[in-house]
């Protein structure tokens, strides 16, 4: 699969197959991450793998996941993204936490359309609760965790999307 057609088939899945994902895939997906661009080569993204079933189990028990479906997938990916490292590489006082997102984003785009090529279905979810999820996890509390990503083996098909038209997403369209 190339990189277009792992675009054109990543997809929201929210059901996934009782079968575990194995640590090799695992590690793909974090390599796929871990090469991704950021400004100033800061790197700022931090990755907690839980597949523990107790651990499953706490972050369910705390709530930290409003959709239920995350708790059913073989492997869940917190991510995460330090803004300190910009403060301490860079010395920027400001406007870090919008870097820090910025730069995680990037990363697990990579992630997922890795995931896609390798058969895995993966899904955003950005419905959490962080405070929770870094209690629970013991992950510092100056981290920022703006989503999770549930990683399985699809079961079944995807829901219908819409997606906007070109005309819609272009703002200068006269030399296209
Ligand atoms: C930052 C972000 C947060 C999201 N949060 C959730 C979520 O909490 N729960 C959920 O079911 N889907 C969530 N989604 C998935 C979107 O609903 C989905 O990407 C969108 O409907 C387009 O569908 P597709 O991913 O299948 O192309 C999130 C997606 C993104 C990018």
């Amino acid at each position: 699969m190339d990189v277009k057609e792992s675009i054109q088939k990543r997809r929201s899945v929210r059901a996934y197959k009782d079968r575990d994902v194995s640590d090799s895939l695992i590690n793909e997906l974090i390599e796929a991450a871990r090469l991704a661009p950021s400004g100033n080569n800061i790197q700022p993204w931090k990755f907690f793998v839980v597949k523990n079933t107790e651990t499953k189990k706490k972050l369910k028990t705390n709530k930290a996941f409003y959709n239920d479906f995350v708790y059913e997938a073989s492997v869940i990916i917190i991510c995460c993204a330090d803004p300190n490292e910009y403060v301490k590489k860079k010395g920027r006082d400001s406007g870090n936490e919008m870097r820090a997102v910025r730069d995680l984003s990037l990363a697990a785009a990579f992630l997922v359309l890795r995931a896609t090529e390798l058969g895995l279905g993966t899904c955003f979810v950005g419905w959490i609760d962080q405070e929770k999820i870094k209690e629970v996890l013991n992950i510092p509390g100056h981290y920022i965790v703006p989503y999770v990503i549930p990683v399985g083996y699809p079961d079944g098909e995807p829901r219908y999307k819409e997606t906007k038209g070109r005309d819609e997403i272009i703002l200068q369209n006269q030399n296209i």
